[in-house]
């Protein structure tokens, strides 16, 4: 089978590395890809993730069989409707499904409306009223959110009423992420210990992954700026059985079928970003894709044929197929270019040395036609590894990036440390 790969991160190295395993898969081509990507799939650096219609052209004209459009962007805009429109079958929500993503006015609406656990919540169409608002509000923090899309970055947690009034007018007012800022939500600011949930939906069966846990802030001790995602591991120890019962049967299947009560049945993979507060887990966000770089640490741990998966999603059969984990644990690193997630300069040559049993998964890089490969972009490399235990899976991933290098190259060297002193502490 050819299969096409929608996006450029290391969550899409990931994907492709699982999918190459696949013996049914014959050809994979990559749109744009990456340095890593490029040797496993062709890639296509040419077209962008969200010019629909060139890569629906690209993919007829090819011969693609199915189709991965693995980003939140692509999917939100419709790459799931225009490719199947074409009669090319895709892993991935629809357009109106991936509002579960793409709109929280729209998810905060279907939680609300189906007792679905998340933070109490108000909407505002307007900067004036979100202003009046906080004039009565006592309480901080508040969590200001984007309705929209924004790169990760429209959600403030303001510690007071003056970061407050500014998150809401840097918003509404100064569109500081454009048309996504036209209506916002304020919510209550929740506590307790975060945990991701990937899980497979076909629509009506919901099959969690291992549970995993991101480190967002850019240094060590959770200091510095948010960023992407600066490194994962999975599982959680705060992801008890108990709990895992709890978010099946209070926030996975409600929403699942709150999804097709309201004609917009999900398929793919739903990103359950949840906390567990003193009152029970509760739902921080949804994402309509598999997370970055969650991915990273989830799919190494799975032992069955993705391509099989994607198809059982894609048909609605996923409660016919048995999926199969490896016991263990996994951790991934990253390592990013300096000065990111602010100013940062790209094309700098890589060193990959010895990696042991550590897998590089790339996400900003680029292979240059002498075959020599360069930084592309903020997050560069990510450095995964497994292990029966998390602390063996941090030791593979943390020996292999000592030797790995390019100028002003970055990470956190504190990649798990509150997962192992919790697992301590049980
Ligand atoms: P999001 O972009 O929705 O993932 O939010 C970014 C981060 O903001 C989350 O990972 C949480 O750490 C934090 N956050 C979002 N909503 C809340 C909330 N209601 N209470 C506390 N923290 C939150
Ligand atoms: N790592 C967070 C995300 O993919 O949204």
């Amino acid at each position: 089978m050819t299969i096409l790969i929608i996006g450029s991160g290391g969550r899409e190295h990931a994907i492709a590395v699982a999918l190459a395993k696949s013996p049914r898969v014959t050809k994979m081509y990559a749109i744009p890809g990456n340095g890593g990507i490029a040797a496993l799939a062709e890639c296509v650096p040419d077209l962008k993730a969200v010019e629909l219609e060139k890569i629906r052209d690209f993919a007829v004209a090819h011969g693609v069989d199915f189709a991965v459009p693995a980003a939140d962007d692509p999917l939100c805009l419709g790459a799931v409707d225009v490719l199947e429109a074409a009669g090319i079958p895709c892993f991935g929500p629809n357009k109106a499904a991936a509002a579960l993503e793409g709109s929280k006015v729209f998810s905060k609406g279907l939680m609300r409306k189906y007792g679905i656990p998340t933070a109490g919540y108000e909407v505002f169409g307007s900067a004036e009223a979100a202003l009046a608002y906080l004039d009565g509000c006592t309480s901080y923090p508040v969590v200001i959110k984007a309705d929209g899309l924004a790169l990760g970055k429209g959600v403030v947690i303001a510690r007071g009423e003056a970061q407050a009034r500014k998150a809401v007018v840097d918003m509404m007012q100064n569109k500081k992420f454009g048309a996504s800022g036209n209506q916002i939500v304020i919510e209550e600011f929740l506590t307790g210990p975060e945990v991701t949930v990937l899980s497979f939906v076909d629509g009506e069966t919901v099959v969690p992954m291992a549970s995993s846990t991101d480190h967002k802030r850019a240094h060590d001790g959770d200091e510095g700026l948010n960023t992407g995602g600066m490194g994962t591991v999975a599982p959680s120890p705060y992801y008890s059985e108990e709990t895992a019962a709890r978010c099946m049967a209070e926030i996975f299947l409600p929403t699942v079928r709150a999804m097709a009560a309201e004609g917009k049945p999900f398929k793919g993979c739903l990103y359950f970003g949840l906390m567990l507060t003193p009152a029970g887990p509760k739902v921080i966000e949804y994402n309509c894709r598999f997370g970055d770089p969650e991915a990273q640490v989830v799919l190494p741990l799975l032992e069955s044929d993705l391509l099989a998966i994607f198809e059982a999603v894609q048909a609605g059969r996923l409660g016919e197929l048995n999926i199969r984990w490896k016991p263990g644990a996994a951790a991934c690193v990253v390592l990013a270019s300096g000065g990111y997630p602010e100013k940062y300069a790209t094309g700098f040559s890589i060193a990959l040395g010895e990696v042991g049993d550590a897998i590089v998964y790339h996400a900003g890089t680029r292979l240059l036609p002498d075959g020599s490969l360069v930084t592309a972009g903020g997050r560069v490399l990510n450095i995964a590894a497994t292990g029966a235990t998390l602390a063996g899976a941090l030791q593979t991933a943390y020996a292999a990036i000592a030797n790995v290098t390019f100028e002003g190259a970055f990470y956190r060297r504190d990649i798990g440390q509150k997962a192992l002193e919790a697992l301590a502490n049980q």
